[in-house]
């Protein structure tokens, strides 16, 4: 997915991830553990490196990528890429991929934590102990049983969360607007309507959204108002959700009783945080994920997605490329070759520009998720034809930027074929489609349509395709050309339903055909068109 390496890669560990994660890299990779690196060494010496590793406190801007040509992927140990420009990555195809199942456990069970410490004031009666009191009236707390928990953002940690709460016996109701019914409905948990359906029935909030521009500063002063009174309220998620001027001034007035945060927006907090006064605000310093066990799956799971990128295979958790389950992906995988074929066949033998592009997928490959098919014909169709390299990072945006119209259409049923990818599209002299399927259990791509005639073609890397008409002599005469130049045809065959007259043939051949020879053809009585085709 992303090119080729030359020589051993060199990888940067900008932050510290587990040994195993490093041990991994470094069975295939010169690695430097850099913890030490400060920002603008890093950026001084990117392109010293073909893979960075971050966690949450390296910051990857766009200045910082644009000087370098060499960065292949950068792997975050952990969940959120907010630390990351991704758009900018992207744009450079860079893979930016995650670990962001390796921490939610440690997230979920950290939330709980710091709910339960406020909730019983356990950090406060710790440090009075500390300071050799005894003060039991002092520390009186709230049971979470029977209370409502307010849970916005019912993603990995967010259902974790939930989950635990049930088990607490709290009753617990989420608002996520992204998030099917359906799942609601199997999770057993209330579903809000309304953000504002949690901030009036909830005792506790906690939110695990991520931060985007719909949800920084989403708890402030005008959700609080329409809070419960006494609410005690949790952010593990990401520092900027609360407002945490709003969040002081709530507590003043006594609307918020507590609060329990491990993310602030700015990390390491400044001397003068004002939350760090309130004795009824429980504080840790970026915790949620800081278990062995979660550190151990962030270290591997990311050595596993940096190995996959530099070694050109699929990185299943990058964020900038369509994320397809597991199940998808073994479906859909398979394809990709075909759909890459026939996204060069159709540029090479379109006559002038193509915009539009239908790429439709029938038959049981329409049951999964086919972003990565559709991703695949727009590489093929841009590569070599801009001046950067493509890959399946920046495809669409490319494709984007140049205005190419790109559908998408799935058909469960297929008349023909137990799966079809066409790709269809119009040139000067109307349209044009190529069209293949898989055979076999290895999935070897055929070419079932070309132009606008049915054929039965393995592709191959040198190929040429003529329309003629269906007279006899024409298959001897394109042989006798291609002979004559010293060109051998491996295989061929012809898709004589005739279409406006015209019969198609296609040869596969053992060396690229020079364009004098397709014209020499051509000019024969006869013909209509040559094409060279390099796959
Ligand atoms: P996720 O992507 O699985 O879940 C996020 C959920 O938020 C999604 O279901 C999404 O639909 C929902 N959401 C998005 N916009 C929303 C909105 N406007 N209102 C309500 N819901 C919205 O992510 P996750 O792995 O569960 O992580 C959740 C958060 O926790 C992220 O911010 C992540 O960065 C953070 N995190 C923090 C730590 C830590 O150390 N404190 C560790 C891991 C993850
Ligand atoms: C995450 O997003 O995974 C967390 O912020 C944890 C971390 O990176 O340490």
């Amino acid at each position: 997915m992303v090119g080729e390496v030359a020589g051993r890669a060199k990888v940067l560990v900008k932050e510290r991830i587990s040994e195993a994660g490093v041990e991994l890299l470094r069975q295939h990779f010169d690695v430097d553990v850099r913890v030490d690196m400060t920002d603008s060494e890093l950026t001084e010496r990117i392109n010293d490196y073909d893979a960075l590793i971050i966690r949450s406190a390296t910051k990857v801007t766009a200045g910082m990528l644009e000087g370098s040509c060499r960065l292949k992927i950068i792997g975050r140990a952990g969940t959120g890429v907010d630390n990351v420009d991704v758009k900018a990555a992207t744009k450079k195809g860079i893979v930016v991929a995650n670990a962001p199942e390796s921490n939610s456990v440690a997230a979920a069970e950290h939330a709980l934590a710091l709910l339960m410490a406020q909730c019983r004031q356990i950090p406060q009666a710790y440090m009075s102990m500390k300071a050799g009191k005894w003060e039991r009236s002092k520390f009186g707390g709230v049971e979470l049983t029977g209370k409502t928990l307010g849970v916005i953002g019912l993603g990995r940690i967010g259902m974790l969360v939930a989950q635990r709460a049930k088990g607490l016996r709290m009753d617990v109701i989420a608002y996520d607007p992204y998030v099917s019914a359906e799942r609601f409905r199997e999770s057993g948990l209330e579903q809000a309507e309304t953000l504002d359906d949690v901030y009036a029935k909830s005792d506790f909030i906690t939110m695990h959204m991520p931060k985007t521009p719909e949800t920084a500063g989403m708890v402030g002063d005008a959700a609080f108002a329409k809070m419960k009174d006494g609410v005690r309220i949790v952010n593990a998620a990401r520092g900027g959700l609360v407002d945490e001027a709003a969040l002081a001034r709530a507590l003043d007035s006594g609307k918020v009783t507590s609060a329990g945060l491990d993310v602030y927006t700015q990390e390491p907090i400044p001397p003068d945080f004002p939350l760090l006064h309130y004795d009824n605000v429980v504080l840790t310093p970026h915790l949620g994920a800081s278990t062995e066990e979660a550190q151990d799956k962030a270290g591997t799971i990311i050595a596993e997605q940096v190995i996959a990128g530099l070694l050109n295979q699929f990185v299943s958790n990058a964020v900038n490329i369509p994320s397809v389950g597991p199940e998808a992906l073994e479906a859909v995988g398979p394809f990709l070759p075909l759909a890459e074929t026939l996204g060069k066949l159709i540029m090479a033998i379109a006559d002038g520009p193509l915009e539009d592009f239908t790429i439709r997928c029938e038959g049981q490959l329409a049951e999964h998720d086919t972003r990565l098919i559709t991703v695949a014909v727009v590489k093929a169709l841009l590569e070599g034809r801009v001046e950067e390299p493509v890959n399946y990072v920046n495809a669409p945006s490319i494709a984007e930027e140049r205005g190419l119209k790109i559908a998408e259409v799935k058909e469960k049923r297929s008349r023909d074929f137990t799966n079809l990818i066409t790709v269809v599209s119009k040139d000067r002299r109307g349209d044009l489609t190529a069209a293949g399927t898989t055979i076999g259990p290895k999935h070897k791509p055929r070419l079932v349509k070309i132009y606008r005639h049915d054929i039965d073609l393995e592709p191959a890397r040198h190929m040429a395709f003529f329309q003629y008409d269906d007279v006899p002599g024409m298959i001897g005469r394109v042989g006798t050309a291609l002979g004559d130049k010293g060109i051998n045809i491996a295989f061929m065959n012809v898709g004589r339903k005739k279409v406006e007259g015209r019969a198609v043939m296609g040869v596969a051949l053992d060396d690229p055909i020079p364009q004098e020879v397709l014209d020499d053809i051509v000019k024969q009585p006869g013909f209509y068109e040559a094409r060279a085709v390099e796959l």
